[in-house]
């Protein structure tokens, strides 16, 4: 909701309190419309309006899809071998539309382009291409299929791809999808129709395992970040645009997800990351997992850690910042119950206020061994999203390594 001058002088009800949604998935089956409502007396609530059983077993990720009001929720359906699918609802009712199979495992999503969305297949070995244009009739334009030779150094988790990351670049001319079995980022160009061509792999160290990865475009380069799962480390790249039309990267930096020295927190943009399982931080009187953030050097890329916080529970899944960078949604994945808090957050510094959440909500359905939630997004824009639902000011790295530390 726009709120110009004019409205606040008439005394418009819509400015006086804001209202927005958050949508989010569990892994024990359900898909949830939350409404956060900003009281006039400062004070927050969160509350459940909505929400659906309809995605199947599994919900691992949503995309909103503004110009048709379409929540997009990709089944992963890891609890059942050999299955995937992709629901789309309408956002207000959580309606379903429809629901196809896809290729197994859908674990991300992500637009690149309008109507457009491509899914990374972690258990398939794959990554889609679904045409969004009727959400009732959701359409599959393309399908890549990857395979392995032999496994990679870590024989366990890397017995084939897993590409579990996908993101559109700034430029939305590229999509970027990071794949922890095969140790690669998989390139491809948007072309004729808005399909994928594939470019070729950039290989990352053996044994890295690339899981999440975050573009931000800088004063005059463009740079991407990438978590590397296996080795719980943060990298930096500069992303290459070469003439001949591909998408290369050269690495700047190369260090540990679990940093503690902090640097200068002055300028830049921001990036978060949560590291799970790691009980470095303190909430409501338990150990806590923690988000890190930094700052972003928009001229270099350099980065500089600038704050610990807790994420107020268990494995930190998924957390999403605010449109206007006030307010980050934390979803604490094995918290038990199943917890999301809304921490206040600086614009400026970036810094979040970790201690006194301003809202919670939990959810009491989580699957035996005791997962819920698996994905938060923000519905408070009123503009389009820019592609991926990049924002300016927050740029975020979701999830990291679940195991253990990089030393
Ligand atoms: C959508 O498909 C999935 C996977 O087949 C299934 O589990 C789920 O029940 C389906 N949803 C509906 C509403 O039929
Ligand atoms: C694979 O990676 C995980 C996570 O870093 C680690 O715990 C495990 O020991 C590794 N296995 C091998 C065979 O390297
Ligand atoms: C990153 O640094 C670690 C620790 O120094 C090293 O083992 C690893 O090979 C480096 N990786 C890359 C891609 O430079
Ligand atoms: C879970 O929460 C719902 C709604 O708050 C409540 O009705 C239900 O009794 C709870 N179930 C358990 C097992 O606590």
């Amino acid at each position: 909701m726009k709120c110009g001058i004019f409205l606040a002088l008439i005394g418009s009800r819509a400015c006086l309190a804001v209202v927005r949604d958050i949508y989010a998935a569990s892994y024990a089956g359900l898909v949830f419309r939350l409404r956060l409502d900003d009281n006039k007396d400062g004070s927050y609530s969160l509350e459940e309006v909505g929400s659906s059983l309809d995605c199947g077993y599994n919900p691992a990720w949503l995309a909103l899809e503004k110009g048709t009001s379409t929540l997009l929720c990709a089944n992963e359906a890891y609890t059942i071998a050999n299955v995937g699918s992709l629901a789309s609802f309408s956002k207000e009712s959580l309606s379903i539309l429809d629901n196809v199979t896809t290729d197994y495992g859908p674990a991300q999503a992500a637009f690149f382009a309008t109507n457009r969305l491509g899914l990374a297949h972690y258990a398939g070995g794959a990554v889609s291409v679904y045409d969004t244009s009727d959400p009732s009739n959701l359409v599959e334009l393309q399908s890549f299929h990857y395979f392995m030779d032999k496994p990679g150094p870590n024989a366990t988790l890397q017995d084939k791809p897993y590409p579990h990351g996908i993101v559109a670049d700034p430029t939305g001319k590229f999509v970027v999808v990071l794949d922890r079995g095969a140790d690669a980022l998989r390139t491809y160009s948007v072309g004729w129709d808005d399909r994928l061509v594939e470019l070729g792999p950039h290989f990352t160290e053996p044994g890295n395992g690339p899981r999440h990865g975050v573009f931000v475009k800088g004063t005059s380069k463009t740079f991407f970040y990438m978590l590397g799962e296996l080795t719980n480390s943060l990298h930096g790249f500069e992303a290459l645009y070469r003439e001949d039309g591909s998408l290369g990267f050269r690495q700047f930096y190369n260090n540990s997800a679990y940093q503690t020295g902090f640097g200068d927190a002055a300028g830049g943009a921001h990036l978060l990351l949560s590291t799970r399982n790691d009980d470095r931080s303190a909430y409501a009187g338990a150990p806590s997992d923690t988000l890190a953030s930094y700052r972003v050097d928009l001229d270099t890329g350099a980065l500089a850690l600038i704050g610990l916080s807790a994420s107020g529970g268990r494995w930190p899944r998924s957390f999403a910042v605010s449109a206007d960078g006030k307010l980050v949604a934390v979803a604490d994945q094995y918290s038990v119950p199943g917890r999301l808090v809304v921490l206040a957050r600086d614009p400026e510094t970036g810094v979040i206020g970790d201690q006194t959440p301003l809202a919670t909500w939990t959810t009491n359905v989580t699957l035996p061994d005791g997962q819920s939630i698996s994905h938060i997004l923000w519905d408070d824009d009123d503009d389009e999203p820019s592609l991926a639902g990049l924002r300016e000011d927050s740029l975020l790295l979701r999830g990291t390594p679940a195991l253990g530390r990089f030393s």
